[in-house]
């Protein structure tokens, strides 16, 4: 056994690189035609029905406004109900023929089959589950005296999106559908300090590339890859230390200084025209895709440059909080 892993040890890593570069060009053409003539063939979503988890803001709220305009009857999710309300009745507006919403907590199984149920009976099918429900953490690893506060990050966001895809399933099965997964680009592009909440995309990334081969064509499902886009979430919303929701402005502030920040509207309309075309993933900014390069061939140098930055976003950080004399402000 050990003499075939020795050989294989010698002979694959050069015959991957000789396929890559074999393969690679005419891969490259094949991705750009193929997307070319997905773009003409774009699903239409008059009358179909989404549901979208986590639509009472930010990106969620967005795709919202993106399907409704389409003509698209929608399923919203989440727990604010005066919220869900107002994304509801400007959706109608933007030109959804019918929206219901179902308040409910993504992180508890008989919520998700619940919300699910009440899509079917409505409507009577589901077309795309986009599940997009999310919340942050942000915090030192070694700072966390009680690390089981962490927990609600995994269950909203990896949890959250497992319970909801296990109900929607057969559903989407019968009408040859969609799935569309909210992860992050934080799922390989680690944010220090954020260590609880990248695991947590990065699960969900792995869940949904591992179904997609398990699935095959019967359903067509779209990961997507997000920079920092406004939200509550990049306003400085997310779980603490003490495992409660706060509010820190400094994050935000920060953020805004070191990066550019997407519009929402923007990339849900990117997100929208990915998923309506069947792309297998949707990454805005597009740069991103470079960064993974550099993850792939030089991890070193994308880590200490990681660092490099993360250090100057906390100096930005703490010289905020000084200035004006706020630390993170507790229980949003
Ligand atoms: N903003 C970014 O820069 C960025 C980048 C990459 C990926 N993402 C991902 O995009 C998704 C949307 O986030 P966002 O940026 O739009 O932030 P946001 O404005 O805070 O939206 C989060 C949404 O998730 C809902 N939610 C949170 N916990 C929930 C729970 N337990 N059950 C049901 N719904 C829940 C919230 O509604 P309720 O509070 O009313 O329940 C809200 O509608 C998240 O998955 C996030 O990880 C965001």
């Amino acid at each position: 056994m050990e003499v075939i892993h020795l050989l294989m040890n010698f002979l694959i890593p050069p015959i991957v690189i000789i396929l890559i570069l074999v393969v690679f060009p005419i891969y490259f053409l094949y991705t750009i035609v193929h997307s070319f003539i997905r773009s003409f063939t774009m699903e239409d979503m008059n009358q179909k029905v989404v549901l979208i988890t986590g639509a009472s803001s930010g990106i969620g709220e967005c795709l919202a406004y993106e399907y409704a305009k389409r003509g698209a009857r929608l399923a919203l999710v989440a727990r604010r109900e005066t919220m869900l309300k107002e994304v509801a009745k400007k959706a109608r507006a933007m030109g959804s023929p019918d929206v219901i919403i179902s308040c409910a907590d993504v992180a508890n199984s008989d919520h998700c089959k619940r919300f699910v149920e009440e899509t079917i009976s409505h409507f009577g099918r589901l077309d795309h589950l986009v599940n997009n429900a999310g919340i942050s953490s942000s915090f030192y690893f070694e700072e966390a005296s009680n690390i089981s506060n962490a927990v609600p990050v995994m269950n909203v966001n990896y949890w959250g999106s497992v319970y909801a895809t296990h109900f929607a399933l057969p559903h989407i099965k019968k009408t040859k559908g969609k799935i569309a997964a909210n992860t992050s680009s934080s799922a390989w592009l680690y944010g220090p300090d954020m260590c609880m909440y990248s695991a947590s995309k990065a699960a969900m990334m792995n869940f949904y590339e591992t179904l997609r081969i398990e699935l095959g064509p019967a359903v067509t499902i779209t990961t997507v890859s997000l920079g920092f886009v406004e939200s509550e979430m990049i306003d400085g919303k997310h779980i603490g230390l003490d495992g409660k929701v706060v509010m820190d402005l400094s994050r935000k502030d920060a953020v805004a200084h070191f990066f550019p920040i997407l519009k929402a509207k923007e990339s849900a309309r990117l997100i929208v025209d990915g998923v309506c075309r069947g792309d297998r993933d949707v990454t805005d900014p597009s740069w991103l895709r470079a960064l993974y390069l550099c993850k792939v061939f030089v991890p070193e140098i994308l880590e200490w440059f990681m660092r490099l930055m993360f250090m100057a976003v906390v100096r930005r950080m703490e010289s905020f909080q000084i200035k004006n004399g706020i630390q993170a402000k507790k229980d949003f």
